[in-house]
């Protein structure tokens, strides 16, 4: 069994951080979003994992590496333009050679891991496996409809008037049977070749196509909601810590992690939260389900309910809240007169200001 992850895309959700990094390197809790993958993948005893990079390939590389940190063998696979998670498929061909793999999306965040879902493929005679779950808005997820006994009876791409509320996961099962779909299918109307497509291919040409509802949390972390929704999960059950320095000025309730080299002055810290290495929070409030990146800067600041990534600085502003603030970025007041906002922002920016 191998694991094919994709990390390439275009992460349009989330601009304008994808940008300039791979969404799939977005922290969730200080650790990022496509780790958590490839640790189920690994705690599923597969070692073998085909990478598909796309513009953002160096960023993905630097940071993941050979695979050794995670005990796994990682092969990089360049797709020249995001054409779809099929061709995703169809490029790494060679390296999934004839075996079963795991397609795992690396912006997909799945609580309880794959071990369970591995076992059950490895021992059936599916030719593919795909996991659903119920969601509340089908309309930007793959969908599946189902028979009386279970089978599926259709599968679409984000259809504008869904037949079922049942999402496709991104984590899918297959057999070397879907190499001949990947290849028999044509883009969409997007321009895309859709993995949805293949896998309705295989079940149109009777193929055994078994799905599995699932009940555990996920999410596909495209859009800043989820983004922070998944924070707050994964700091839900964070282990609390204290390796920086915390003065005796400074107030902690709930589980809080204070990373190494990290200081905390006259502070008051609600958590769960997480504070990376070298920040320095000083006369600041934070709030449950924040995360602070590494050598980051509040100072006479209030946030709750973000994540704020490496090296960027807040300070003497109140009250941020919901957000999701990028790399080395700076929020500070404008002076009160003229009253004024002072803004330099990306393109494809949302800026909420009140007043
Ligand atoms: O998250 C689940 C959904 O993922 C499914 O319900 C849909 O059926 C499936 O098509 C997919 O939809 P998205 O629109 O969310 O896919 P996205 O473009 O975000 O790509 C998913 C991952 O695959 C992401 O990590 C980027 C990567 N990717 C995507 C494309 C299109 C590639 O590496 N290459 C690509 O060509």
């Amino acid at each position: 069994m191998k694991a094919l992850v994709l990390a390439g895309g275009r992460g349009t959700r989330l601009r304008p951080l994808t940008n300039t990094s791979a969404k799939q390197l977005f922290p969730v809790a200080n650790k990022p979003v496509l780790f958590y993958g490839l640790e189920a993948i690994r705690d599923a005893g597969i070692v073998e994992v085909g990478i598909v990079v796309g513009d953002t390939g160096a960023e993905v590389r630097r940071v993941v590496g050979d695979g050794s940190q995670f005990g796994l063998r990682i092969t990089y696979l360049q797709q020249e333009a995001p054409l779809g998670l099929a061709h995703c498929v169809l490029i790494a061909r060679e390296f999934l050679a004839d075996d079963d793999f795991v397609m795992y999306l690396g912006d997909n965040f799945l609580v309880g891991g794959i071990q369970e879902l591995v076992a059950a493929f490895t021992g059936a005679d599916y030719s593919a496996q795909l996991l659903l779950t119920p969601v509340d808005d089908p309309r930007s997820y793959g969908v599946a409809q189902l028979g009386r006994s279970g089978q599926i009876v259709g599968l679409w791409e984000k259809p504008d008037e869904p037949e079922s509320d049942l999402a496709i996961v991104g984590v899918y099962m297959f057999t070397p049977a879907v190499h001949e779909a990947v290849r028999a299918i044509k883009p969409s109307a997007r321009g895309e070749l859709e993995i949805t497509d293949a896998i309705q291919w295989l079940v149109s040409n009777g193929y055994h196509v078994h799905s599995h509802l699932i009940t555990g949390y996920w999410k596909d972390t495209g859009r800043v909601q989820d983004m922070l929704e998944c924070n707050r999960i994964v700091l839900e059950s964070i282990a609390p810590r204290v390796l920086g320095t915390v003065d005796d000025r400074t107030q902690i309730t709930g589980r809080v992690v204070i990373e190494q080299g990290a200081v905390v002055e006259g502070s008051v810290l609600r958590g769960p939260i997480v504070v990376g290495a070298d920040s320095k929070i000083v006369g600041s409030y934070l709030g449950p389900f924040t995360s602070i990146g590494d050598g980051c800067t509040l100072e006479d600041a209030e946030i709750e309910y973000s994540i704020v990534m490496n090296h960027s600085t807040v300070r003497g502003v109140s009250r941020i809240e919901a957000s999701l603030i990028g790399k080395g970025v700076e929020v500070t007041p404008a002076p009160q007169t003229p009253r004024t906002h002072q803004l330099v922002i990306g393109d494809h920016s949302t800026v909420r200001i009140r007043g």
